[in-house]
């Protein structure tokens, strides 16, 4: 076997360690009850990938009703949810293994259908620009904004009741954080918007609250943030407002996760700045926090790559859809039989639920690398991908 550094063990500051630095991506499975609880073939799903990996990050879950973003998405926005958590955190903990939660809230990013006739709300009254039907959003009141940020809190305070290591705020792929923070979606005149520092006001109280929650935690616990680097948009995120971002929060939270479909991609906006945007991060938060770089991580020498270019974990998102023993391959030597495809035949094995079947060989048919699709995959340096906001492909 290679010594392969993704292989050794990492500790946070907070204490919590990691056996390895191989990390399950958050992935939305759709498969949750329709009011956000756990349902037993998630926790199948999560049991059948998580002994390997050094960190599982659970799919995303809504901290307040209105902030739900799909059908079938985890729930945290109420302590009738914290059983199924706890069930979801058991079968992620085995064999040492750590459990994330993702949190958020879908902001604009949802509609009337999924928030059972109420009006999706956002910084301000702006529709996002694909899909083409989004709905305009109600803009948040003071006093909304203040109970978002409190909900936040209260959220972490159910992971860690439910066992949990640690959260995941959700600032990347154009959900609320991001709304607050893009000039695209916020055009507030009040204390929430207008220059940087000022669009920021809201992912800082958010930090802010989830930290001091974390901290009464009896266990080691951490907070880390995602966020997507760019936007393609004008006025929109540019590389330099994400790399200020991530500079005024890393000596805040645990660990900084990018959201990107390739761990190679440079800047889509600034076609003169050659250097990978992956790098340019690890330059900020080096010595001050670990970053976790992902995308089209498929083979042991990515995972490697990743780590060399200045990553201190790497996530794996859909190749642990595809090969759920990917950790215990590579440490066995195996590593020619890891499955970089996948049969649609396959999938019940895989322990993947029905729902997220469908929505794999519909919305995402063309990022799985499926065995019977003619199109070659998608190579996402220079793209959006459709997992990160970019529009879904058919
Ligand atoms: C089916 C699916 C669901 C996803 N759901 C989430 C999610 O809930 N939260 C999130 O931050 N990213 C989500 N993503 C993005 C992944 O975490 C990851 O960033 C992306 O797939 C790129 O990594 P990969 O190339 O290893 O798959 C999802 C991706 C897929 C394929």
């Amino acid at each position: 076997m290679v010594d392969y550094q993704f292989l050794n063990a990492f500790k946070f500051k907070t204490g919590l360690t990691l056996k390895n630095r191989v990390v399950m991506s958050p992935m939305t499975t759709m498969t949750s009850f329709y009011n956000g609880m756990v349902s037993t073939d998630e926790v199948n799903y999560y049991a059948a990938r998580a002994a390997g990996l050094g960190m599982v990050i659970t799919g995303v879950a809504n901290v307040t009703e209105s902030g739900k973003g799909f059908e079938g998405e985890l729930s945290v926005a109420s302590d009738e949810m914290i059983p199924g958590l706890q069930r979801l955190a058991n079968a992620i903990h085995q064999n040492g293994t750590k459990a994330i939660l993702q949190i958020f809230h879908a902001g604009r990013k949802s509609n009337h259908k999924i928030l059972r006739g109420e009006e999706p709300v956002s910084a301000s009254a702006i529709a996002a620009s694909h899909p083409a039907d989004s709905e305009i959003p109600r803009a948040l009141s003071n006093k909304e904004i203040l109970h978002i940020i409190d909900s936040f809190g209260q959220a972490t305070q159910r992971a860690i009741t439910a066992g949990f290591d640690g959260v995941e705020l959700h600032g990347a792929n154009t959900y609320l954080l991001q709304q607050f923070f893009s000039p695209n979606s916020n055009q507030r005149n009040d204390d929430w918007g207008g220059n940087r520092q000022k669009r920021m006001r809201f992912s800082m109280a958010v930090i802010n609250e989830t930290l001091k929650i974390a901290k009464k935690s009896p266990r080691p616990f951490v907070v880390g943030y995602r966020i997507s680097p760019e936007e393609i948009e004008t006025p929109g995120i540019r590389l330099a407002d994400s790399l200020y971002f991530v500079d005024q929060i890393k000596d805040l939270v645990n660990y900084v996760h990018l959201s990107m479909g390739s761990y190679k991609r440079t800047s889509l906006n600034d076609k003169t700045n050659t250097q990978t945007i992956l790098s340019q991060f690890a330059e900020l938060t080096k010595e001050h926090l670990p970053l976790i770089g992902v995308g089209s991580v498929e083979k042991a020498s990515d995972a490697n790559a990743v780590l060399a270019d200045g990553a201190d974990l790497v996530a794996l998102g859909r190749e642990l859809l595809r090969e759920p023993q990917w950790v215990q391959k590579v440490i066995a030597g195996d590593e020619e039989s890891i499955r970089n495809t996948i049969s649609p035949v396959d999938m019940n094995e895989l322990a993947i639920p029905s729902v997220m079947q469908v929505y794999l060989q519909t919305a995402f048919k063309s990022v799985m690398n499926f065995t019977t699709d003619p199109n070659a995959p998608v190579d996402y340096q220079n793209t959006l991908a459709p997992m990160e906001g970019g529009k879904k492909e058919h």
